[in-house]
């Protein structure tokens, strides 16, 4: 339907219809209106399959929903690196939206990992932005493609469970643009979602859902978003005031109470028609894009998109550590899998994304279809520890007569999920000690992690082999028994990196807040952004991931050696496979500044490429770097801006692992407007292309004629007396200059500020 018969039908409504229409009928559905001819549609969730609940709703994952395809969670999908995998993801959940004639799901999830506490990390992608869009894009991208609405959340700044109703995350301007607004803008301008969700949480003490500055001045205005807001389910905290703001759709239905508090607002002029009208019209705009290309049902195809999921985890699955080779496993060795989750694996989170899989496939019955020579013991029980010891020992049987020993680990379903944080990093201490254990009895011994964030890894000296599967989805057995037999060669790289330790992560004072105060004290300096600024070692690092082939890397080119910042750069670079199998490498650039005026990190992500190479193939990869690429967030001018300066363009298989290196001049643009008075610094000024000259020059016309250059005998030396002056202050020359007034003081400052 055209804008202009959703128009019409507005005008038609009455002020009481039109209030109606501003929250949901129920849970998962929007109202419907007979009389004008609007037909009622749902929602769903999301993020990482279909949660579509027939008869009982709730949004704590609790009440049966359809049974449908668990795809790999965000933690684990983000660490392709590769969009085309989450758009193939999206593609298969669109069909299956369709078929159930859901007319959005509730996702992407892009929240910033600000820490590895983070309750639901597991659904979110990245502690880097850029590779949280990119993987958002990806997804809205392949649902959006089956006429079928997508849902990106939490906005903004959801970045801990606890308190996440009523927690205030105090962000500054520039961090919260470089990091928590960034993961959703590349995704929002790029992909178009038909909706955006707004998060409970308020950001600098406004609930976000009463924000017009984040709703509408930068949503809709800067970003060009023109689709509709819906709330978080029962996060709206006053409807006129979010209404105002650009949150149009209530979610779930609340009954009347909100339409009442609607109507009354339009009576007491405190809300206008005209503001009603446009929530209204992005309301309806949302139903009928729906409705009018929804004229024939995708077919439902399960195992195809169980196929999907499987292909998903392969293309993610890390390789974390591999040493003596230990991996893939050669076929005639004797293989012990350990661990209950090798049965029933640990695959999906709990709460509101929690999917009801039409079917699971555990490793071990991947391994027997496969035809593996292994014995299996349960090695630990989640639900009850009594049997600990025995089952423990029964495992080291059976990993000592065996010639290599799989160990299934990771974090039971209570350890994370919606609505409460994580409080401690680390495995459960049956676990650490059935690996250790295990260890000691069998040199070969790999570890299979299932956990939807990162965890402490005691025994990593004295296992051979780690693989993270995260949450890995319903194929995940299959798929890590392809990466230990090798017929699939392993391409996941972390994106977030593995502290040693919790307490080495950069919120680790700060998270979870005080009461509902969250200072996000760290900044910008968060994830691998800190680590490296700090060289912090950790784990493994942001951009990790191990392969059973090699890569090298040759021929860094940049097309230019210095560029203004409204150029671009074009970058290329040559990887070859230097192994004997097929593999891919994900190639990772980064943008590292030389230290200028501004505080920021030594490196940052701002491209990267997935690329597949036939053993002893060599292929070009290019990246076009544009002004984003070298600029930060300057408070002063509320834009990106350049510094003048070098910037190094490095080239890595992590952000820890850099091959390649090339330097680049660029020049900014743009001048930060600035009013020196007498208590700006000699240093900032002659820092200035404009005002440093005009300062120097008059500065060698007051100099005092006397004084010896290169006095070897002054206390005080030339070089000492450039860095002295450099944080001194104008009005200092009046004490230490003899014969500078004031009045030259203020007249130099008339030409220092002149235009
Ligand atoms: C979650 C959302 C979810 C909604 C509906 C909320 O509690 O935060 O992510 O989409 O419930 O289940």
């Amino acid at each position: 339907m055209d804008s202009k018969k959703i128009t019409e039908i507005i005008d038609k409504m009455s002020v009481e219809e039109k209030a109606s229409f501003c929250s949901g009928e129920n849970f998962w559905f929007l109202k419907k209106n007979e009389k004008f001819g609007i037909p009622q549609v749902m929602v769903s969730d999301g993020p990482h399959g279909l949660r579509k609940q027939e008869s009982k709703a709730d949004h704590l994952g609790i009440e049966k929903s359809v049974a449908a395809v668990c795809f790999p969670a965000g933690c684990l999908s983000a660490a392709s690196f590769d969009p085309e995998i989450t758009e193939m993801l999206g593609d298969s959940l669109g069909q299956e939206c369709q078929h159930f004639d859901v007319a959005t799901i509730l996702g992407p999830s892009v929240n910033i990992k600000r820490s590895p506490l983070g309750g639901r990390n597991f659904e979110y992608y990245s502690e880097d932005p850029l590779v949280a869009s990119k993987m958002a894009t990806g997804f809205i991208k392949g649902v959006q493609r089956h006429h079928v609405g997508t849902s990106i959340k939490h906005f903004l700044a959801n970045n801990q469970e606890t308190r996440r109703m009523t927690s205030s995350s105090n962000i500054d301007e520039r961090t919260l643009r470089e990091l928590y607004l960034s993961a959703f803008e590349g995704a929002i301008k790029k992909a178009k979602p038909w909706t955006v969700m707004s998060s409970y949480n308020r950001v600098n003490g406004e609930y976000v859902g009463d924000s017009k500055h984040f709703l509408t001045d930068i949503l809709r205005k800067e970003w060009g978003f023109d689709g509709m807001v819906m709330s978080d389910w029962g996060g709206v905290n006053d409807r006129v005031k979010s209404l105002k703001a650009g949150l149009d759709l209530e979610m779930p239905g609340t009954g009347e109470e909100t339409t009442q508090q609607i109507i009354a607002a339009v009576e007491n002029g405190s809300l206008s028609n005209k503001e009603l009208d446009q929530a209204v019209k992005r309301i309806l705009t949302f139903i009928f894009k729906y409705v009018d290309q929804h004229n024939s049902k995708d077919p439902l195809d399960l195992e195809h998109d169980h196929r999907v999921a499987q292909t998903v985890a392969e293309e993610s699955i890390i390789l974390l550590k591999n040493a003596d080779q230990v991996l893939p496993l050669n076929s005639t060795q004797k293989v012990a899998l350990i661990g209950e989750y090798a049965v029933t694996p640990r695959y999906q989170g709990g709460g509101s994304s929690h999917i009801n899989s039409f079917k699971v496939v555990s490793a071990v019955a991947a391994a027997e279809k496969m035809g593996l020579d292994f014995d299996y013991a349960a090695g630990f029980n989640d639900q009850d520890q009594s049997e600990g010891e025995k089952l423990l020992q029964q495992a080291v049987a059976v990993a000592k007569k065996s010639q290599v020993a799989v160990v299934f680990a990771g974090l039971p379903d209570s350890f994370e999920s919606e609505g409460y944080d994580r409080t401690k990093m680390q495995l459960p201490e049956y676990q650490n000690k059935l690996i250790t254990a295990v260890a000691e009895v069998q040199p070969n011994t790999i570890v299979i992690l299932h956990n939807g964030s990162p965890v402490e890894m005691p025994w990593i000296n004295e296992v051979k082999g780690v693989i993270e599967t995260y949450l890995g989805g319903q194929a995940v057995g299959q798929a890590v028994v392809n990466i230990l037999t090798g017929k699939v060669n392993p391409s996941g790289k972390l994106a977030e990196t593995f502290p040693v330790h919790l307490e080495d992560n950069p919120s680790y004072l700060f998270y979870g807040g005080q009461g509902d105060q969250v200072d996000y004290r760290e900044g910008v300096f968060v994830g691998y952004r800190y680590y490296t600024s700090k060289k912090q070692p950790v784990l493994f690092p942001f951009g990790h991931g191990l392969s059973y082939t090699s890569f090298a890397y040759s021929n860094l080119i940049l097309d230019q050696e210095q560029i203004d910042d409204t150029d671009r750069l074009t970058v290329n670079v040559d990887i070859t496979n230097t192994g004997k199998v097929a593999g891919k490498e994900v190639v990772e650039l980064y943008v590292a500044s030389e230290k200028g005026k501004i505080i920021r990190p030594v490196i940052e992500l701002k491209a990267f490429q997935k690329i597949l190479l036939q053993p002893g193939e060599t292929q070009t990869v290019s990246f076009e770097l544009d002004k984003k690429a070298f600029a930060y967030w300057e408070t002063k001018l509320h834009d990106w801006h350049v510094e003048t300066g070098k910037y190094t363009i490095k080239i890595g298989s992590s952000v820890n692992d850099i091959r390649l290196e090339k330097q680049v001049k660029v020049l900014t643009t743009t001048r930060i407007p600035v009013e020196y008075n007498l208590n700006s610094t000699m240093g900032d000024i002659l820092a200035d292309p404009v005002a440093g000259p005009k300062l120097q020059a008059m500065m060698q016309q007051s100099a005092p004629t006397d004084v010896k250059q290169d006095d070897p005998d002054a206390a005080v030396s030339q070089e000492m007396m450039v860095a002295m002056v450099q944080s001194m202050p104008l009005r200092q020359l009046l004490s230490f200059v003899p014969g500078v007034t004031l009045t030259q003081l203020n007249q130099m400052l008339t030409v220092l500020n002149q235009k």
